[in-house]
């Protein structure tokens, strides 16, 4: 049975085998704006000299941008089915001597030697479905050197509080979802606010908790949050949101409340990373 596209950015990756399908890696291939910044980040952070690594390696597409940019590639792969459409891309780029590709757990993963520099990109919506902040806490303590360069350098969640119809006509479905193109968008009624930031510098927490305040910018009922990720990929070279990558997602809150324009609200969240958008907590 095909999937629906939702499901593309919620592979539940106990069962990973085939989770992405060719058909929602051949939509990020395409994806100018996704591919074109990692690329920008790569030209940026490689060296001739760099051992380099990359957790998560999927078709092979930034494996063998990059080891055309230096010395040697670590690939690692857990999903069989996309490692030996990998295996084959790297073949025909004629790239085999330069990329060692490895099915492997990220999360194991232990190179022979540190790698100067490191990609990962397991990134969905404020990195709650996919592991990329334990991938990355795991690489920093085993994988790359202390001085390496890391892709993505951190990712900032941002959120936005307003006001959604979760439905139609006469059916009502309160659930979260992707704001892809084509989706209407919720009445936005405060500014965008930082919730988290993850510094890829240091180990993150797999758990989040905490308040912030957020004023009112419109009156209404507040009853959703729109939530947005911006990755600072490399010095220059940062990344918002597209369809195939991080698209904004909406949440319904666990409460609804009437506002004023200029009431201070204190927006309570929490959430567990390797969980879904739909187990996190939010409320005004
Ligand atoms: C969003 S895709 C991006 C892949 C790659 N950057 C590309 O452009 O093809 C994330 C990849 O990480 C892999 N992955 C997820 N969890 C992993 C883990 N724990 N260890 C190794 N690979 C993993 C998935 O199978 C998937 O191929």
């Amino acid at each position: 049975m095909s999937k629906g596209r939702l499901q593309h950015h919620t592979p539940a990756y106990e069962n990973a085998v085939g989770q992405f399908g060719l058909p929602y890696h051949l939509e990020m291939i395409r994806d100018a704006e996704r591919t074109g910044r990692i690329c920008a980040a790569l030209d940026e952070t490689l060296k001739p000299h760099h051992i380099h690594c990359e957790l998560g390696a999927g078709t092979g597409i930034f494996s063998i941008y990059a080891a055309r940019r230096c010395k040697k590639v670590y690939a690692v792969e857990k999903d069989p089915a996309i490692l030996e459409f990998a295996r084959e891309n790297i073949e025909r780029a004629g790239l085999k001597n330069k990329i060692e590709l490895i099915q492997e757990d990220a999360l194991n993963f232990q190179p022979p030697e540190k790698t100067d520099s490191l990609f990962v990109e397991m990134m969905s919506i404020w990195c709650i479905n996919e592991p990329q902040i334990p991938v990355m806490n795991h690489a920093l303590k085993h994988i790359l050197k202390k001085d390496g360069q890391r892709i993505p350098m951190s990712i900032t969640n941002l959120i936005e509080l307003g006001h959604y119809d979760f439905g139609a006509l006469e059916v009502e479905c309160k659930t979260s979802t992707a704001q892809f193109t084509g989706i209407t968008a919720p009445r936005i009624m405060t500014s965008s606010h930082v919730f988290n930031k993850y510094d890829f510098s240091f180990q993150n927490p797999e758990e989040i908790a905490q308040s912030i305040e957020i004023p009112a910018l419109l009156s209404g009922t507040i009853n959703c949050a729109r939530l947005s990720s911006l990755v600072q990929l490399s010095p220059s070279i940062t990344f918002y949101s597209t369809d195939s990558l991080m698209p904004q997602t909406i949440v319904p809150l666990q409460n609804e409340r009437k506002v004023k324009a200029g009431e201070r609200l204190r927006l309570h969240g929490a959430f567990k990373l390797r969980s879904n958008v739909d187990e996190m907590k939010l409320m005004v």
